[in-house]
């Protein structure tokens, strides 16, 4: 029997609109607190209810949380970008450490029972074992992998002092769009691979730089887990049934596929999916990247029912590409007006 509604922070956001679709698709209703700052309202579905405002609007957050009857929340809102993490860490460390202080606080005061949160593979930092587990050692490189992991702490604690669970889920690469059509990723000037590559096979970038070719790995080039946006947040719909079926227990869990591509492989996939030749421009690394973070998924497959529907690179190229096409389709009156 479901109770209440649950409560969607960045549900205007790139993941977090998945999350609430998935919601409202398994029949929940939905209230989605979103600044807007980098999110779009015209993301969110209409059939959840979206308030304009800060997470840590306590008086906000809170008659939210009463007027919606809100049992659970998902936490999506955030700052998500590693190197202006570096250069701001204090941005960081507020929008991320700070804020979520305030909302935990807030689901704490309204007596909400379960928390689900978006935590990161950077919190294991350059792990010493691929795949990684999530008893491997924590030490983030960078302040975005710390503002998370920091979270991860104040939850294990308020789980312990009050009648609230969570589950805390380690994302590793979040790549694709909603089969469908209905979300995608909207941000201006993204940094993530699959995105960039899908800008360049639509004419928004000449080429790709290939950030290092010399990691350990087969081909030279960075591997990583990349996983389908809308198998993530079924994810999150699962965790949340766990969270209410078993009220003790909280879980920190990996979300990933368990296996590796390289950047070549990812434009290889590109190059398929387009049957074009993208311009690839080998260049030298970025700060701070593991030659290769892939998911030990043992955990979440043994925990919940999910199991991933869009396991595929292609697949998950192939929608991020339709979502790209429809964003330059809507740019175009835009620029020609
Ligand atoms: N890469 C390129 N060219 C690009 C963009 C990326 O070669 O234009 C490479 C990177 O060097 C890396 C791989 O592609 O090897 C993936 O890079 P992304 O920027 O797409 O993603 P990251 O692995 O750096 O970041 C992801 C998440 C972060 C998270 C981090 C943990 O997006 O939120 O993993 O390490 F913090």
């Amino acid at each position: 029997m479901q109770k209440g509604s649950v409560l969607v922070t960045g549900g205007a956001g790139y993941i977090g609109s998945h999350a609430v679709l998935a919601l409202l698709d398994a029949g929940w209703p939905v209230v989605v607190v979103d600044n807007l700052v980098t999110g779009f309202a015209w993301a969110v579905d209409p059939r959840a209810t979206l308030i304009q405002a800060n997470i840590e609007d306590d008086a906000a957050v809170r008659a939210a949380m009463r007027a919606h009857d809100v049992c659970a929340v998902m936490h999506f809102a955030g700052s998500v970008v590693v190197p202006e993490s570096v250069s701001d860490p204090l941005k960081y460390y507020r929008n991320n450490t700070v804020a979520s202080r305030a909302l935990i606080e807030s689901a704490v005061a309204c007596g909400v029972s379960h928390f689900i949160f978006s935590s990161t593979a950077a919190t294991y930092g350059i792990p010493d074992q691929v795949p990684v587990s999530e008893d491997s050692p924590t030490r983030p490189i960078n302040p975005y992998g710390m503002s998370k992991l920091m979270t991860e702490a104040m939850l294990k604690d308020v789980a312990a002092a009050h009648p609230m669970n969570f589950c805390a889920l380690r994302y590793f690469n979040v790549a694709g769009a909603d089969p469908l059509g209905r979300s995608g990723q909207s941000t201006a000037g993204a940094t993530h691979l699959i995105k960039v590559a899908v800008e360049a096979a639509t004419g928004k970038r000449d080429h790709v730089g290939i950030f290092g070719t010399d990691f350990a790995t087969p081909d030279g080039t960075g591997v990583r887990d990349y996983i389908h946006v809308s198998d993530l947040a079924a994810a999150h719909v699962h965790a949340l049934d766990l969270l209410i079926a078993r009220p003790g227990d909280s879980h920190i869990m990996n979300a990933g596929y368990g296996r590796g591509y390289s950047v070549n492989d990812v434009l290889d996939a590109v190059d398929r999916v387009t049957n074009r030749t993208i311009d690839r421009r080998y260049q030298g690394r970025r700060a701070g990247d593991p030659d290769a973070l892939v998911a030990d998924n043992s955990a979440i497959l043994a925990t919940l029912p999910w199991r991933p529907q869009l396991d595929d690179l292609d697949t998950i190229v192939g929608h991020a590409l339709a979502w790209e096409r429809k964003l330059a389709e809507q740019a175009e009156p835009q620029r020609q007006s």
